[in-house]
This record gives structure tokens, C-alpha cells and sequence, in this order.
């Protein structure tokens, strides 16, 4: 197996080093266009394999994606990050001019590759990622509802003070700080509806905080979060190169389910060695549907501007 991570940042570095310490794949390359900067960080990462005890061997490249030739699996995290009180959606202009170009470049190379998408805006980059290639919806996956799903654990947790590991809970629509739905009436406590044990009011609060889970961090940290969005990236590469066919909330490409077309937005997916293989797709109530519609009009709204890029460019 081989795996590229393209962006050297935090994000990408943190997503390699989780590929390299779980040994998802024999190759791993971390590409930049920094002079010398992934081949810095993955010299970094290899040092650490005789004290990790991994066998994967990452290698660093500038720019070349001869080097990432033959890759199964590339994940994007290129662009600029957000910084504090910026949205996601800011990012748009310049992000879609990088990501458009890196998925030229690693198709080039990488005919068959599966890409996950971090970059922001995580949907619209998707979207876009999939328009402007023409491959198979099922081989470009947004990585945002895997994301969401494991902050709104988190926050579940602490309300309940229990191991995120003992809960279930999804986040759908976009990767927005407006457009993310948690849904809390599904969430459970192995097996037991978290709706029986926190009143509705913590509840609100935990739908609330887990919608600005990365727009708190990048108040704190002054840039975006690098941890979970990179754990994430990692998860996702294993549950395809494992064929794991997890389910788990991504951005992809739906046409016709839960209402929406010609859109890549969060829902259910299981993702194992195809991509992603099938969409759960289940009845909403109507308040969660309309939610839904209304996230799905916010990311096409987005989409929107890359069709207004494209003349000005
Ligand atoms: C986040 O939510 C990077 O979009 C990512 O932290």
C-alpha cells in the first residue's frame, strides 16, 4: 500500500505521523511546496520509528509528485488554515485554486487513487475536487463528519462524564460552524438514548459547542486545530486500506438521498477499499430534514462562487 499526504502543515504532518505509528501502508510521502519542509518533518517521523516501533517509510518531497506515483490512497490538506474569527467559507478563494491543482497533479500520477479531502472550505473543496476531475463519486471523500462526530463525542462526554469511546453520535450537513447538524435524538451511551440522561438544555449546549468545536480552537491556538482533523484523516485512510467498511458521516457526492443532488455534503457512508461503497440513507424527521435543506442551500451557495472564480480567473 501506498499512501500520500499532500500539505506538510500541521494538519498533513499530523495525519502522516498517525498513518506511519498505525502502519496503514509500506510507503507513506508527505508532499509540499515549501523547499524542504516534508522532507524535513518526515525525516522527524522516521527517527521516531525505532523508539514507535512502526515500519512504514515515509519519504518528503518539494513539489514532486513523480514521488507519489502509484499512491492507493492521497489525502489534500493543502491551503491556507483559518485564523481566529475567519469562517471556513473565507478560505474559499484561494483554497480553490491549490486544491483544483493538487488533484490534477496526483490523478497525473495516481490514476486510481481514493482522495480524502481536508482542505477548507471542506465541502465546497470536495465538491470541487470531484467537478474538476471527472472520477468516479465514490473515490473523493470530505473528511468534516468524522470530524464533528468525534468533537460532539467529546463534549457528550464531559456532559456526561463517561468515555467517548462508549458513545455513538453523528454530525451531517456541512463542515460549517452554522451548516453541522448533531443529532442529538440519535445519540446513544451504549445503547441507551443520551436524550434519557442529559435535559434538553445541555444538551443544546453540546450541539452548540461541538458547531464551533474547530472555530474555539482556532481562538485558542491562533490557527486551526491539527490533532483531530489529523487522527481523522488517519481514520479514514485505514477504514479504506483495512477495507474496514466502517460507517462513518462523510462529504460526498449525493444524488438524489436525503433530498439533495448535484451536491457533496456530510451524511452516513461506508467507507472500506472502493471509497466510499454505499450511502445510509435513512428518514429525518422533518425537523432534522429541514436543517438539512437548509445546510445544503448554505454549501451550494458555496459552490456557487467557484463557478464565479473560474470566469475571473
Ligand atoms: C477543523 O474543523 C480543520 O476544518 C478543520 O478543525
Amino acid at each position: 500500500m501506498k499512501v500520500t499526504v499532500v500539505g506538510a502543515g500541521a494538519v498533513g504532518a499530523t495525519t502522516a505521523d498517525n498513518i506511519a505509528r498505525k502502519e496503514l501502508c509500506e510507503e507513506l510521502v508527505l508532499l509540499d511546496i515549501k523547499q524542504g519542509l516534508a522532507e524535513g518533518k518526515a525525516i522527524d517521523m522516521m527517527q521516531t520509528s525505532a523508539l514507535l516501533g512502526f515500519d512504514t517509510k515515509i519519504t518528503g518531497s518539494t513539489n514532486d509528485y513523480a514521488k507519489t506515483a502509484g499512491s492507493n490512497v492521497v489525502v489534500i490538506t493543502s491551503g491556507i488554515p483559518r485564523k481566529p474569527g475567519m469562517t471556513r467559507e473565507e478560505l474559499i478563494g484561494i483554497n480553490a485554486g491549490i486544491v483544483k491543482g493538487v488533484t490534477q497533479n496526483i490523478l497525473e500520477h495516481s490514476p486510481d487513487a481514493i482522495i480524502i479531502v481536508i482542505s477548507n472550505p471542506m465541502d465546497t473543496m470536495t465538491y470541487l475536487a470531484l467537478t474538476s476531475s471527472g472520477i468516479s463519486k465514490n473515490r473523493i471523500i470530505g473528511m468534516g463528519g468524522v470530524l464533528d462526530s468525534s468533537r460532539f463525542k467529546y463534549y457528550l462526554s464531559v456532559a456526561l462524564n463517561c468515555s467517548p469511546a462508549d458513545l455513538q453520535a453523528v454530525v451531517i450537513g456541512g463542515h460549517g460552524d452554522t451548516t453541522m447538524i448533531p443529532l442529538t435524538r440519535l445519540a446513544t451511551y451504549n445503547g441507551t438514548l443520551v436524550s434519557n440522561l442529559l435535559d434538553s438544555a445541555t444538551l443544546e449546549k453540546v450541539a452548540a459547542d461541538t458547531m464551533v468545536g474547530g472555530a474555539t480552537l482556532t481562538g485558542l491556538l491562533g490557527t486551526s486545530a491539527w490533532y483531530a482533523p489529523g487522527a481523522t484523516g488517519a481514520a479514514l485512510v485505514e477504514s479504506i486500506v483495512r477495507d474496514e467498511k466502517k460507517l462513518m458521516p462523510c462529504c460526498v457526492r449525493l444524488d438524489g438521498e436525503y433530498g439533495q443532488s448535484d451536491i457533496c455534503i456530510g451524511v452516513p457512508v461506508v467507507i472500506g477499499k472502493s471509497g466510499w461503497e454505499k450511502i445510509i440513507d435513512f428518514k429525518l424527521e422533518d425537523k432534522e430534514q429541514a436543517a438539512f435543506n437548509k445546510s445544503a442551500e448554505a454549501v451550494r451557495g458555496m459552490n456557487n462562487v467557484l463557478a464565479t472564480l473560474s470566469k475571473t480567473n
